[in-house]
């Protein structure tokens, strides 16, 4: 356990960090960082502990996690209508997915703190033009120059500001009224009568009017049931930029352990999960969840051996494997996977992003995911879990409230042609709002239908 012991908030420095910007002045980053190590923590650790207590059920099979949110959030987009619509569409998938898998849904925002983007190139090339790439809005600029591209610390400043203010909102519409469940569910019926693809969730909706009605009848109001009227919301990003990451970072006066107070929870991105890796040094030592994502290039072995660095105590809720393979690729690669980490005995949530691992870039320039690859690999996801014997314990998408085009087709049937309209994402392509619940509802499908065989099975064994 020496190695163990020898974590700091700082030790990552002694390992290779990638995806790092370089700031060109180091004195004023110093000085931003020790700003903000003074900043109030956006989190308390008693919240990480109770989200990491609701992954430990989503582990066991007995709660689902919902987590999405925008690929990057961006000082442009900072509005409360933005906040607001992302916050609703979650509530409204996480209805639509506890009254189909029976279990209680966790819901995690991608949010309040996602800005750091890691790149697949340094480097970015317009007509000839070579210019560091842009990494997130609280590093540098999205515009195309040279200025913009300088990495500047008084950003963080700005993002730290604006997921504070973030957090705020959220924490007033779950616990404020707004988020009563009664609420929820009539945008969903508002949604319903508007989306062309409708009537397939009529069915859905009405019982779950109707078991509202009936919950009314017999005294289970929002009145009587403070679980009707909020709602638990956590938050989480990438821990992409340590500096920021470590500088808010605290000893928790409770436990005496360290939590980084930045979001509830925190994941390792593909590109930054080496072993040796400074990421994985720093995530192994604070105490929060942690997510871990798990592309193509992940092999068994190497994924042992990271489970093994950060949760060497297999905690249940500790960690959740998401797996990003594409369409294409996850019946190959994550059978392989789930069988290792249940030879181990590890204890983990295995839950689905299908949008990194299907982006595709279009002639056009856009870049840009079909609604169907996404819903395939959702699909294959439940599959394999399902004859792995294994629990599918949650779903990660990048999305939006608003009505953008920046996803091909969903029941809106959005074209090529369409994406220029509202294509308005700081990265990476969101699904909107009625694509974002068109999915809920295709997962819930699925998610009963399991339910539904398991019941029969059970009957007639
Ligand atoms: C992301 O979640 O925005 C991301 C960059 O994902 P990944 O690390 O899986 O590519
Ligand atoms: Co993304």
């Amino acid at each position: 356990m020496t190695v163990a012991q020898s974590w700091t908030p700082q030790s990552w420095q002694e390992k290779t960090a990638r995806q790092m910007p370089d700031y060109p002045d180091k004195a004023a980053l110093d000085r931003v960082l020790g700003q903000l190590r003074t900043h109030p923590p956006l989190v308390f650790a008693g919240e990480a502990r109770n989200l990491m207590a609701a992954l430990g059920q989503a582990a066991e099979g007995k709660a689902f996690l919902l987590q999405g949110g925008d690929c990057a959030e961006s000082f442009a987009e900072f509005h409360p209508d933005n906040i607001r619509d992302t916050f609703r569409v979650l509530l409204q998938m996480a209805v639509v997915l506890t009254f189909a898998a029976g279990v209680p849904v966790v819901k995690v925002g991608r949010i309040a703190g996602q800005f750091a983007k890691p790149r697949s190139d340094d480097f970015e090339t317009q007509n000839g033009v070579k210019l560091p790439s842009y990494r997130g809005d609280n590093i540098n600029g999205g515009e195309f120059t040279p200025e913009s591209r300088i990495p500047d610390p008084q950003r963080l400043l700005q993002a730290n500001a604006q997921s504070a203010a973030t957090l705020n909102l959220l924490r007033a519409f779950a616990q404020g009224g707004y988020a009563d469940l009664h609420n929820v569910h009539r945008w969903m019926l508002g949604f319903i009568a508007d989306s062309p693809a409708g009537e397939q969730y009529k069915g859905l909706a009405q019982r779950i009017s109707e078991t509202l009605e009936f919950m009314d009848a017999i005294g289970i109001t929002s009145t009587s049931v403070p679980q009707l009227r909020g709602t638990d919301f956590y938050t989480s990003h990438e821990a992409l930029l340590l500096p920021y990451e470590q500088a808010m970072t605290r000893v928790d006066s409770t436990s005496g352990d360290w939590y980084d107070t930045s979001a509830h929870m925190l994941w390792i991105g593909d590109r930054t999960r080496q072993l040796d890796g400074a990421h994985v040094e720093f995530m192994r030592g604070i105490k929060n969840p942690i997510g871990l994502k798990c592309g193509p290039s992940l092999e068994p072995d190497d994924l042992l051996r990271l489970i093994a660095a950060l949760n060497p105590q297999n905690i249940p809720g500790r960690l959740t494997l998401i797996a990003r393979f594409g369409a294409d690729k996850i019946a190959d690669k994550l059978p392989t996977l789930v069988r290792a980490v249940k030879r181990e005995g590890a204890s983990v949530v295995w839950s689905s992003d299908p949008m990194h691992g299907n982006t595709i870039k279009l002639q056009s320039g856009y870049k840009t995911r079909p609604v169907e690859r996404v819903l395939e690999e959702v699909r294959s996801f439940f599959a394999i879990h399902r004859a792995e014997g294994t629990h599918a314990g949650g779903v990660h998408f990048e999305m939006t409230g608003q009505n953008v085009t920046e996803c091909l087709g969903g029941a809106q049937g959005l074209k090529e042609i369409d994406l220029a309209d509202r294509y308005q994402t700081a990265c990476d392509p969101r699904l909107n709002a009625s694509q974002a619940l068109e999915l809920a509802f295709l997962i819930a499908e699925g998610i009963r239908d399991e339910r539904m065989k398991q019941t029969g099975l059970a009957a007639s064994a």
